[in-house]
């Protein structure tokens, strides 16, 4: 899909502005603080009514103003979309095609964007919520029922954690939930397994287009219990070890909510040993794979990539935008850069 106009009002630094936009790639340029970071903010608001900055809608809106407005049309093979989204004091309001979105699923489907913004350099030395947080996201957008067995998942955790936490554990209580998380947690993982073995295959093929040297890269997920038929079983005995202590500390130790994933760079673990560098360019390779997943070309998501260039070298940054002639469109912000074909948006400031 693609962006194909973006109009914003007193959204962050912003009173006025407007572009249209091509396919292919899009670079908005311009010093430290004019504002570049923000009109990706407002793109990326699009896919999810949420900012990557803020947790505080009232932040967007231009200091001293009361309403601010995001309005944009968004191209999804032959299908135009129109989203605005108006922010005031009373909140915001989210309008598809005119017609106020009730379910922000709805949004989700309209809209898809990819992010990567300088902190995912941390993404393998950062705590394992990051990255649950990229699988759970990307299989969600890939495979709906996921979302429901992540959400019933979350729900029947929390029962459990009430129940260790009340003062007389009501001990079939606990075990009724118990098997219901085991019961919840087969397809999470089997949905998890398959999808990391899927992505393993396109983050070879991303990062070798990224690197010169044919590294050998490799993302290895292990379920809390193995996945084979004596799941449920192992599982079972796996909650039944860890219930001692899950009563004393009053919260569930182990299952899908704790795991992780680690990814490896020439066999070796890249958080602990990868340099700067390379953590930055795996995570690059690793958050751009779920794209080639999404069958359906025009559901694609447009990529945002915000101040990436700046840390790498000359070779990785021509690799780089190399790659990215494979994606249908692509913003970056770079206080300077200049690249053959590319649409150039140079912000002054004010
Ligand atoms: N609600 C707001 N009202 C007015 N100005 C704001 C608001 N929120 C943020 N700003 C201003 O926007 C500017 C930052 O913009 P932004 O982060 O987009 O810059 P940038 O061009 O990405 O800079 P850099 O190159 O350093 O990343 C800051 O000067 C900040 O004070
Ligand atoms: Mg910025």
């Amino acid at each position: 899909m693609i962006i194909k106009s973006l109009k914003l009002k007193n959204f962050r630094n912003h009173s006025y502005l407007y572009y249209e936009f091509k396919p292919g790639l899009n670079i908005f340029t311009g010093n430290n603080g004019v504002g570049k970071t923000n009109i990706v903010e407002a793109i990326y608001y699009l896919s999810l009514a949420r900012s990557f900055r803020t947790q505080e809608d009232k932040d967007l809106i231009k200091e001293g103003k009361d309403i601010a407005e995001i309005d944009s049309v968004v191209l999804e093979g032959d299908i135009n979309r129109r989203i605005r989204v108006l922010f005031s004091e009373q909140g915001r309001k989210v309008l598809l095609n005119n017609k106020p979105v009730s379910k922000l699923s709805d949004l989700v489907k309209s809209v898809n964007v990819t992010l990567f913004e300088p902190k995912d350099v941390l993404l393998f030395r950062g705590s394992p919520k990051a990255r649950r947080n990229f699988l759970d996201i990307n299989i969600s957008k890939k495979t709906p029922a996921y979302l429901e067995y992540i959400s019933k998942y979350e729900r029947v955790l929390k029962q459990r954690n009430d129940i260790l936490k009340s003062d007389n554990v009501d001990q079939a209580l606990l075990d009724t939930s118990t098997e219901m998380l085991v019961e919840l947690s087969r397809p999470i993982v089997q949905m998890r397994s398959a999808y990391v073995k899927d992505i393993n295959d396109i983050l070879i093929k991303i990062t070798r287009a990224l690197t010169d040297v044919e590294e050998a890269v490799e993302i290895h997920y292990e379920p809390y219990v193995p996945l084979d038929s004596n799941f449920a079983n192992s599982a079972k005995e796996a909650f039944k070890r860890a219930l001692e202590g899950d009563l004393k500390r009053k919260a569930t130790s182990i299952g899908v909510h704790r795991e992780d994933f680690s990814v490896t760079l020439k066999g070796k673990d890249i958080g602990e040993f990868g340099s700067q560098g390379e953590n930055r360019i795996v995570a690059l390779a690793l958050k751009l794979s779920p794209y080639f997943l999404i069958q359906d070309k025009d559901k694609r998501p447009v990529v945002v990539l915000d101040d990436v260039m700046s840390e790498l070298d000359r070779t990785h940054r021509l690799r780089l935008i190399k790659l990215l002639s494979k994606f249908e469109q692509v913003f970056i912000t770079a206080t300077k850069l200049e690249v053959k074909d590319a649409a150039l948006y140079t912000l002054k400031s004010k």
